[in-house]
């Protein structure tokens, strides 16, 4: 029984750990296709903007470049969710994920 319930601890530690690095690899490859250095746009960060700015700002669709193509729906949201985890305002803001 005891066992059980480390194993489930466990699993939602793994779990928990592949869906962040799942969002935070899917920021570096498909945003910083164009975003960085030297590349086709500015380098940008999650701690960049505070969470609510980044739901806000695809939300409204401000993105200037329609990137439909090549980031799919569920993508979006992956990247959007690890967006607003280590945004400016959250407890683990992420500033250099793309080097600047
Ligand atoms: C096909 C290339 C391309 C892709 C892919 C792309 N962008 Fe952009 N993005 C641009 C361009 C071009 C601009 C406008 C010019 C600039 O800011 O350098 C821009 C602007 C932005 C801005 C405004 C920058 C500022 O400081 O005002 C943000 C924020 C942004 N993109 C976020 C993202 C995120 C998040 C993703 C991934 C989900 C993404 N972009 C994917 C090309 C791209």
């Amino acid at each position: 029984m005891k066992s059980i319930v480390i194993l489930s601890l466990l699993f939602v530690l793994v779990a928990g750990s592949v869906s962040w690095s799942a969002g935070r690899d899917l920021f570096v490859a498909k945003c910083g296709e164009c975003h960085k250095k030297g590349g086709s746009a500015v380098v940008i960060n999650p701690a960049d903007k505070a969470a609510v700015v980044w739901k806000k700002y695809f939300k409204r669709r401000r993105h200037p470049v329609d990137f439909s193509s090549s980031i799919s729906d569920g993508q979006l949201e992956e990247i959007l969710k690890y967006l607003e985890e280590h945004a400016a305002d959250s407890d683990q803001p992420a500033e250099a994920v793309i080097p600047k």
